[in-house]
């Protein structure tokens, strides 16, 4: 055996042992104490950042200030202004941040805390949790799509599906041994106010008179009812710190699936969003919601709200935790255009659409920016 030969030998051993490294998370990686980021993790310069562009004088990338909705005034006397408001951000923004929004600061305190906690457990711990099915009720994983990412991401997340309870209550993580009240003190208060939220949401579209808080009729109702057993999943994620974070993401481009997502961010910068062709980066409020529009809610808003493109980027010193919690109708059910919403000006823009379509969709293709939402449009 030629010396050449041996060599590609045990290079690709280190390989295939790496990659398997690879599959257990960022978080390892990082503890090791890398100094230079694996090439799993380097994306094609296209897709990188792009934090300081070329010529112009470009110097800081731009952080913007998204619309803040106060819930608490939705229920006072401005609470037609506030409306048009939450009108306007779906519709420029596709986000907004939401204050006075009656979820306790302990109870997102101490999820945040618990979920920081759940990634600071031991390695083996952490991977008694991973599963390659993608409708498990608990889930423990690195980067986007694991099994379909070519390059991986700078992420590593425990996703818990909170429906219905007493089922999948069993199978969410037993340690850290708070973890359980934790998530469910947190899963009830961003539910409750998910349908709140909805019900403020049908009201800026027309389907709600805000008067009576009543459906205009009957139809426009039953969708509060079907929201009730409604589809709720949380997303813990976790971004360690990484040695070169021009070169990778902690999220690429994409957009949430369901109606509307609560986010929680802790105080370091990370989150992106496209605005007027740009990415800007949002800043974060302390005990504030970052809500934006999912791919259900476009659809169902027959384009009028927009399920808007949003990446994550990460840094060298601070390790970021944030708690997505996505809401939809029941996953059996079919999300359609609003009749109300159609008319002669404004044509049905989509195709029926339902969970295990889009299941379907991200098993069978690598999930890239919006072309979940590209493949229900009518054209
Ligand atoms: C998500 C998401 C953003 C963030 O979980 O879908 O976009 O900042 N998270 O973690
Ligand atoms: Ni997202």
């Amino acid at each position: 055996m030629s010396p050449a030969i041996v060599l590609s030998t045990t290079e690709n051993k280190a390989d295939v042992q790496s990659e398997s490294q690879y599959q257990k998370g960022v978080k390892q990686l990082c503890d090791k104490g890398i100094k230079t980021l694996p090439n799993k993790y380097v994306l094609p310069v296209s897709d990188r950042p792009d934090t300081r562009r070329s010529g112009e004088s470009y110097t800081k990338e731009r952080n913007l200030k998204l619309p803040v909705i106060d819930f608490a005034e939705l229920q006072g006397p401005n609470s037609s202004q506030v409306l048009r408001s939450l009108a306007n951000a779906s519709e420029r923004y596709g986000f907004f941040q939401l204050v006075n929004h009656g979820v306790s600061s302990e109870v997102i305190a101490g999820m945040n805390d618990v979920c920081k906690r759940f990634f600071e457990l031991s390695l083996e711990e952490r991977v008694r949790y991973m599963s390659p099915d993608v409708s498990a009720p608990v889930r423990y994983g690195t980067s986007y799509n694991q099994s379909k990412d070519r390059v991986f991401c700078w992420r590593d997340f425990l996703k818990l599906v909170c429906q219905p309870l007493t089922d999948v209550l069993p199978h969410w993580p037993s340690s850290p041994s708070d973890l359980r009240n934790m998530a469910v003190a947190y899963s009830k208060e961003t539910r409750h106010l998910f349908l709140m939220l909805m019900e403020a949401i049908l009201e800026s579209l027309g389907l709600r008179d805000p008067a009576t808080r009543m459906a205009e009729d009957q139809e426009d109702d039953s969708i509060l009812k079907e929201f009730t057993d409604g589809s709720q999943i949380m997303i813990a994620n976790f971004y360690p710190p990484c040695p070169e974070p021009d070169l990778t993401l902690g999220m690429p481009p994409h957009s949430d699936y369901g109606f509307l997502t609560l986010l929680l961010q802790d105080e370091v910068e990370g989150l992106q969003i496209q605005y007027e062709g740009e990415w800007v980066t949002v800043e974060p409020i302390p005990n504030a919601f970052v809500v934006n529009i999912g791919d259900h809610l476009e659809i169902f808003s027959n384009g009028r709200y927009k399920s808007v493109l949003h990446r994550v980027l990460v840094n060298r010193e601070k390790p970021r935790v944030t708690v997505a919690s996505l809401h939809s109708l029941p996953f059996n059910s079919m999300i359609q255009p609003s009749p109300k919403l159609i008319d002669s000006m404004n044509p049905r823009r989509y195709m029926d659409t339902d969970f295990a379509t889009f299941l379907e969709f991200i098993s069978t293709c690598e999930p890239k920016n919006k072309n979940f939402l590209e493949s229900r449009k009518l054209t």
